[in-house]
């Protein structure tokens, strides 16, 4: 109902513009004297000792999180990390046993793919992590391990909220791995309990900006295709990005041919001035931590996805053909 969006005119929305929040409440009670603690994970070094190698395992836009984690975990960690479409996992002979640990990443917790990796980690003798944000959810019940990311309910089919406090938490994990190890420098370590604090604050001034996003929205939204071009943590970004767009626009009629290719930029305040002269546009995002950046770069693309989906007249919080969670094979 309308009142259940509280004055936003879709759940999208409202989802969107409540992530300052919603990544508050997954980071604050996590991070005590400038220390990540996971009270959950309390043997972390004891489970740690005999992994040497991890599966980051989940469908969707949670995969995505997934692949953001590869990039990440494997540059803190310096052990083999691979990310795992959910449905493809069983296929593909993973190397599972006592020196593997499997990553269930799930908004629902409910993903019938993500719960048959689940079980397969466990009968093969794997623990099982999992990151969830439905409380009492079917995966969250069957690990050894969960974090809830904080989130608070997701009405939206496309995930918005639920996919940045993923990408937090996971983020927050691999630090707090690495610094059970003692494998990260004092220095890099404070750098990145710094940042975690600011990022509420760094989503809250990306959002201040809607106005941006609705101008440049209205500017494409009738373009044949979009391109999202990136390497390594923006390779996922990019996937992420046209993913949310995809959820609207794609059984939308072309009403317009897209002449010559333009080019929306989206970068960091550091180098805005080098990017601004080859780009039509510009999503600027303010500068943080580099492993941290996906977290920020999503938001400027859930919103031109929002806009983009608006002026084409989508269902937005519904979009035709898709599932919240898919609990069916
Ligand atoms: C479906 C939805 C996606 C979602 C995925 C994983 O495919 O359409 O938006 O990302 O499931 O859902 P989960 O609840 O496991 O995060």
């Amino acid at each position: 109902s309308a009142a259940e969006k509280c004055g936003y005119s879709h759940f999208m929305l409202k989802e969107i513009m409540e992530q300052p929040e919603a990544v508050r409440k997954t980071i604050s009670p996590r991070l005590v004297n400038r220390e990540i603690v996971l009270e959950e994970l309390n043997d972390a070094k004891e489970l740690m000792k005999n992994i040497s190698r991890i599966y980051i395992v989940a469908c969707g836009s949670a995969y995505h999180v997934g692949m953001v984690g590869k990039y990440a975990w494997e540059k803190l960690l310096h052990i083999p990390v691979e990310a795992c479409l959910a449905s493809e996992f069983r296929y593909s002979e993973p190397l599972l046993g006592e020196s593997s640990l499997v990553i269930v990443i799930s908004q629902s917790g409910e993903t019938l793919d993500s719960m048959a990796a689940l079980r397969e980690a466990k009968r093969k003798g794997s623990k099982v992590l999992s990151i969830v944000n439905v409380m009492g959810s079917s995966i969250a019940r069957e690990s050894d391990y969960v974090l809830y990311t904080w989130a608070g309910p997701e009405i939206a089919v496309a995930t918005t909220k639920a996919y940045t406090t993923q990408m937090v938490l996971l983020l927050m994990l691999g630090n707090y791995l690495t610094k059970q190890l003692n494998r990260i420098e004092q220095d890099e370590y404070a750098a990145i309990i710094r940042e975690l604090q600011s990022l509420p604050e760094k989503i809250s001034v990306i959002l201040n900006n809607l106005e941006h996003y609705q101008k440049t929205a209205a500017n494409y939204f009738n373009h044949n295709s979009i391109f999202y071009i990136g390497r390594n943590l923006d390779y996922a970004l990019g996937l992420e990005g046209s993913l949310k767009l995809k959820e609207k626009s794609l059984s939308n009629i072309v009403e317009v041919k897209s002449r010559g290719a333009e080019v929306i930029a989206l970068t960091t305040e550091l180098t805005v001035n080098q990017i601004g002269s080859q780009a039509s546009e510009m999503f600027v995002i303010p500068k943080t931590h580099l492993l941290l950046q996906p977290v920020l770069g999503v938001i400027p693309l859930q919103l031109f996805a929002y806009y983009v989906a608006l002026n084409r007249g989508c269902d937005i919080d519904k979009p035709r053909n898709l599932a919240k969670s898919v609990t069916v094979e």
